[in-house]
């Protein structure tokens, strides 16, 4: 369950930081029309010996792995990380995803 908590964490952090959230100052009209907000989803579906984690959220750029990190930055490895740690990840943008909603980025966590 390490594992799950380090991916979830990866994923709800590139959603806050997406949002403008971390910034010092998050846009107030993002703030008030809800396109900040973030919805997790985490589910263990009957079918699966797994956890499905998913973030939502409403930025309109998507999840880039950085492929050119230097060896000294303390950042850039977010999705690395969920990329080793877990079954699966990727992202998509469903036509009716709920509103204010427009992107979903998931990963798969089997059980040992
Ligand atoms: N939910 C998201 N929406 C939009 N862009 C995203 C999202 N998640 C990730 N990204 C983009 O993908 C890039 C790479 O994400 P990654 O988590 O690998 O690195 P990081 O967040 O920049 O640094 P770190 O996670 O190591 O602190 C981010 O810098 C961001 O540009
Ligand atoms: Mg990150």
């Amino acid at each position: 369950m390490d594992n799950a908590r380090l991916v979830v964490s990866e994923l709800v952090t590139n959603a806050i930081e997406a949002a403008g959230l971390s910034e010092k100052q998050p846009k107030l009209s993002a703030l008030l029309t809800g396109a900040s907000l973030i919805r997790l989803v985490l589910e263990i579906p009957a079918d699966l010996d797994a956890l499905v984690i998913e973030v939502w959220d409403a930025a309109p750029h998507t999840p880039e792995p950085r492929g050119d990190v230097p060896f000294d930055s303390i950042r850039g490895r977010g999705l690395a990380l969920v990329d080793a740690l877990a079954a699966g990840w990727g992202y998509r943008c469903p036509k009716d995803a709920p509103p204010p909603w427009t992107k979903v980025v998931y990963a798969l966590m089997r059980f040992p």
